[in-house]
């Protein structure tokens, strides 16, 4: 087996996506809405996995961590206090001359709609405006008026959700500081450059967890996050030399920040955040409780008062999912012919294992084959298939990252086993019919290790 090919591109992903079904770009039979993508069978799968490894890492196997869900849309007051109405902006020039909108601190990374295109600002014909400040939230209605007051806000982070019932949750879940708040929902932001596939889109999945802890604590607490979250990106498969952390600068941090460091990975695009680690301090807290006239504060048993400290590590689903086709993605020959397989992490893989009858047309096998499918359908999800070669078969199973094949095969007519084709290695072994759930669990088990 040796590599083929040289660092995945952002275009292949695109396309493996797009041929196997992972996501596809929305609203197609109308032109499509730049940058929006719909999900298809194994994307969802994928987007599933991510969403209970996170949830099993940050509430399931902690005593520390609780949930929530909270609405999408709120007072918008709520924006009001926490900053996003008056600063949640970035700054935008339009271009005159080709009509298109960029980003005015990000214009040496743009390309303008001219050809052939050059960076805006850089030819005689290039006519930018004034960068002028613009706000990201999704603006809409609440209600059948349609006036000042009843504009809300397409919530732009999961964070506010959380704030807004600190209290609820501090009185009804028996905990007390240092205790965190998980929340993965949608959230809404009307970027000014979109794109990178789903890199940076309009709408994606945030996973955000708000951890408050005593003042004196905070800079420890940080620490302790950023750690945890570095070594659950580890713990999916993301490769060491793929892993960075960098500090933000204070010209760079968010205006609720005291400290941030992004967890980065080299994408396609090079080096960029795929999860952020902040220390919000009391920030959010204390602006809820002015704004609110509602005390969000710790009381502790000796009736001493604060304003518990936040840190918060968060991150979508669309920028692990994107990480991690990226770092999975491999072209190489086998024998004297090429396949592409995507060495997912098998809690991360769509489809856990495959069941085939060798040939499909043997009642015997086909029989055999369905059986055992219908029986490891209970616990996991796998695929039964029956149509094309075997070796086709086998390579459609590659390229969505399932890590076993059970192949029900002449032999298995004879004494009742199959072979299992392991997707990385190709190494093949026997194993008894009647075996193979308590073989796949403990697969399964052992890589969740
Ligand atoms: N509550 C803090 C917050 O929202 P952020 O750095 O703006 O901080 C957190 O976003 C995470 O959300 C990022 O690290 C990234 O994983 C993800 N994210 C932000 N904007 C995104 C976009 N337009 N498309 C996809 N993911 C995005």
């Amino acid at each position: 087996m040796s590599e083929t090919a040289p660092p995945v591109t952002m275009d292949t992903i695109v396309s493996l996506c797009r041929r196997r079904g992972f996501v596809f770009p929305s609203s197609e039979i109308y032109g499509g809405l730049g940058s929006t993508y719909d999900y298809g069978h194994y994307g969802v799968l994928t987007k599933n996995n991510i969403r209970s490894l996170w949830f099993r890492a940050m509430v399931q196997e902690r005593d520390d961590i609780v949930a929530l869900d909270s609405a999408i849309i709120l007072n918008p007051r709520v924006w009001e206090a926490s900053g996003h109405v008056a600063g949640f902006t970035d700054p935008l020039v339009d271009c005159r001359t080709c009509k298109l909108r960029f980003r005015a601190d990000q214009l040496e990374l743009a390309r303008c709609g001219r050809k052939p295109s050059k960076r805006p600002g850089e030819t005689p014909d290039c006519d930018l405006t004034e960068p002028r400040q613009f706000n990201l939230m999704f603006e809409t209605q609440v209600g059948a008026l349609q006036d000042e007051s009843s504009t809300a806000f397409l919530r732009p982070e999961t964070a506010q959700g959380i704030f807004i019932n600190f209290k609820n949750v501090a009185q009804l879940a028996r905990r007390k500081p240092p205790f965190g708040i998980a929340q993965v929902g949608k959230s809404f932001r009307n970027e000014i450059t979109p794109g990178n596939f789903l890199f940076r889109v309009r709408e994606f999945e945030q996973m955000e967890m708000e951890f408050f802890v005593p003042p004196a604590d905070a800079t420890q607490w940080f620490d302790y996050w950023l750690d945890q979250r570095l070594g659950w990106h580890r713990s999916l498969g993301l490769r060491e030399i793929n892993l960075r952390v960098r500090e933000h600068d204070e010209g760079e941090r968010s205006h609720y920040s005291s400290a941030t460091s992004d967890i980065e990975y080299l994408y396609p695009i090079g080096w960029q955040e795929l999860e952020g680690v902040a220390n919000r301090g009391d920030y959010d807290l204390t602006q809820h409780t002015q704004h609110s006239g509602t005390k969000l504060e710790w009381i502790d048993p000796d009736g001493n008062r604060y304003t518990p400290h936040v840190i918060e590590p968060a991150v979508s689903i669309e920028r692990i999912f994107v990480a991690l086709l990226c770092d999975a993605y491999h072209e190489e020959i086998v024998g004297d012919r090429e396949r592409v397989v995507l060495r997912l992490h098998p809690q991360v893989a769509p489809v856990k294992a495959a069941i085939l009858p060798l040939v499909p047309r043997d009642d015997g096998m086909a029989t055999r084959a369905r059986t055992l499918y219908e029986e490891l359908r209970r616990h996991h999800v796998v695929e039964h298939d029956d149509s094309g070669q075997i070796g086709r078969r086998y390579r459609r199973q590659d390229e969505i990252g399932t890590p076993w094949a059970f192949t029900v095969d002449d032999q298995t007519l004879e004494d009742e086993t199959v072979t299992v084709r392991d997707r990385d290695s190709l190494a093949q072994e026997r194993l008894p019919i009647g075996g193979v759930r308590e073989w796949l669990d403990d697969a399964l088990q052992r890589d969740c290790s």
